[in-house]
């Protein structure tokens, strides 16, 4: 048998890939960790919060339960989740944080009983629940101890490692194309893989080595690799001008996807695309990097206010500057157009160690001449998360045989239309974990085709996508009201013009309309601009424009508001329905 049949390839190195592989490595499975950059380039680097898990009695919050934790998540996303995947999401919690633990990752203790993990409050949670790492630094607590295993792990040969490598494309092998009947599948003697690599699959990835300069040609042109791939590459903050992603979030997974689905006559499209979820509080300091300020520091108290100094969020929702994030980021939205300005008020718990629990943000405001407890920090809503993405059952198979997917690329349905806070690195967990426990499952002995080895293997539907549904109204050249023409090709700056007016937090049909238009052009135009040589960062491009262009199609086709889908022009909303959910309006509560 040929090696490359039972490898697995994982691509990305955020939370998602690093366990991934590490996972994988656990199995005995071979497996080559793939990334573009370095190892700790990624969301998760970055993430300050933390990450959701409810602890076993007597470690967790007085009151909390992983019931409690399931109502909270479906009711940040606005009830548009999927109830089997939440259940999965918050049950397998605590076990998934209890490995990391023993992965070296330390979390914060309780002060005055150093036996009990210190946990955060922040929006839409109902109990305090979240783990953090030297208060905001949990990303790169997480990161680095995984990276620590992983490098042991490629040290003993049992993890390949490629950084610097860059997927342009996944190899497909066509259902048209000759080969053995049923594919070719594993040999029962070697570590099993699912599923078979053959006629109508994904192969493996087609890899660029740009040895770190995403500008240049690739070195030594492209290469393939083969096995079963695992797509982790995260988010898809670079659509849009303002983000707290890194410069690496280029929708890269889901893009290969679909061109991929294209590839093999597959009707492959993305799961709640439409949905994409903005932070409410980044920092824009003039002349230095952006910084996001965690919803932590609104769980410990701080206020929002607007330019004339008052508290806006009170008479906008119950729960005020906690109330989910879409939510808080529209109001944001609103009152910076209304009066000017929003910031950050926590001058009122001065004394209480905001310093010492937020470590990071109070070392990039003093760089600045701010102190959390003393000055008002301005603040604006920006791209943080998406909730949609390449769709998948529970066990992180995508519609393509070959093909699996975790983390923010994928769409579990665990968000719905908007993520509860410090939900994402355990999602990454959960189902990263999952996917490679089904790639390791003994493929079925039937020799029946492939759809019939992924559809009859797990009952769990994938999360539905647009496929299917009606098609979007045509796209008029011009339209009114919205100024400018939408340039056809072009680069990044193009880009941000059309997801930065039309794609954010508020959105109107003939705004969508416009954007799709451009999006079209842009993708046909880089589609033809394409040749072996191009540079890393046409391809980022090339992504972005996809993964946006199907946002585009996604939001144009929802016509209501819903969670982080607002459009100003929706249809009016179902007078039966209360205006915004509440912490009462729970599905237990109502049934
Ligand atoms: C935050 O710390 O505010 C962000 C955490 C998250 O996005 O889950």
């Amino acid at each position: 048998m040929a090696a490359h049949e039972t490898r697995l390839i994982v691509v990305g190195s955020g939370l998602a890939g690093l366990y991934a592989a590490i996972a994988a490595a656990g199995r005995g499975l071979p497996v080559t960790l793939v990334t573009k950059d370095r190892l700790r380039d990624s969301n998760t680097w970055y993430a300050q919060g933390g990450i959701s898990a409810v602890a076993p009695v007597p470690l967790a919050a007085p009151g909390d339960s992983v019931g409690s934790h399931v109502e909270d998540t479906l009711r940040a996303g606005a009830f548009a989740g999927d109830e089997a995947a939440v259940r999965a999401l918050c049950s397998e919690a605590w076990e998934h944080c209890a490995r990391l633990i023993g992965h070296g990752v330390d979390f914060d203790r309780h002060a005055a009983d150093p036996e009990r993990y210190a946990l955060g409050l922040e929006g839409a949670h109902r109990h305090p629940r979240i783990l953090h790492h030297r208060g905001d630094a949990t990303g790169r607590g997480i990161a680095s101890a995984l990276i620590a295993v992983v490098r042991r792990l490629a040290a003993r040969g049992r993890i390949e490692l490629r950084e610097h490598a860059f997927v342009t494309d996944l190899l497909v092998e066509p259902a048209s194309t000759p080969g053995p009947p049923g594919g070719t599948r594993d040999d029962a003697a070697a570590p099993s893989l699912r599923g078979v690599v053959g006629p109508g699959s994904v192969t493996g990835v087609r890899l660029a080595d740009d040895g770190g300069a995403p500008h240049g040609r690739p070195r030594g042109g492209s290469r393939s690799l083969h096995g079963r791939v695992l797509l982790a590459t995260g988010g898809i903050g670079r659509l849009y001008p303002h983000t707290t992603n890194p410069a690496g979030a280029t929708g890269d997974g889901a893009a290969l996807a679909l061109r991929a689905g294209r590839r093999l006559g597959v009707a492959l499209d993305l799961a709640d695309a439409e949905f994409v979820q903005f932070h409410p509080t980044l920092w824009r300091p003039e002349g230095g990097p952006p910084l996001m300020i965690t919803e932590a520091v609104r769980g410990e108290g701080a206020y929002l206010r607007n330019r004339r100094g008052e508290r806006f969020m009170p008479g906008r929702h119950p729960e005020a500057e906690l109330a989910p994030r879409d939510i808080v980021a529209r109001a944001i939205h609103a009152e910076r157009a209304r009066t000017g300005a929003v910031y950050l008020d926590a001058r009122h718990l001065a004394g209480r160690g905001l310093a010492a629990r937020f470590p990071t943000i109070a070392a990039a405001l003093g760089g600045q001449g701010l102190d959390l407890e003393r000055d008002l920090v301005p603040v604006a809503e920006a791209q943080h998360y998406w909730m949609g993405g390449i769709a998948t059952d529970l066990a992180g198979r995508t519609a393509l045989p070959g093909l699996w997917a975790a983390g923010e690329t994928a769409c579990t349905g665990v968000h719905g239309a908007n993520r509860l806070a410090s939900n994402s690195l355990l999602e990454a967990l959960v189902f990263a974990w999952r996917a490679v426990a089904d790639i390791a499952a003994p493929s079925p002995a039937s020799t029946a085709g492939l759809a019939g080895d992924v559809a009859a293997a797990d009952s769990s539907p994938l999360r539905s996508t647009g496929t299917g549904t009606a098609p979007c109204p045509g796209v008029n050249a011009a339209v009114p009201g919205h100024p400018g023409a939408v340039p056809a090709a072009g680069g990044w700056e193009d880009l941000h013009a059309i997801t930065g007016t039309y794609l954010a937090v508020e959105r109107d049909e003939p705004g969508l309309a416009r954007a799709q238009a451009g999006l079209a052009a842009m993708e046909a135009a880089l589609l033809a601009e394409r040749d072996d040589a191009w540079p890393r960062d046409r391809y980022e491009l090339l992504n972005a424009v996809q993964v946006a262009h199907r946002i585009a199609v996604a939001a144009r086709r929802r016509t209501e508001s819903i969670g982080a889908h607002h459009r100003s022009d929706a249809r009016p909303a179902d007078p039966a329905a209360p205006a915004v959910p509440t912490a009462a309006d729970t599905p237990a509560s109502r049934a």
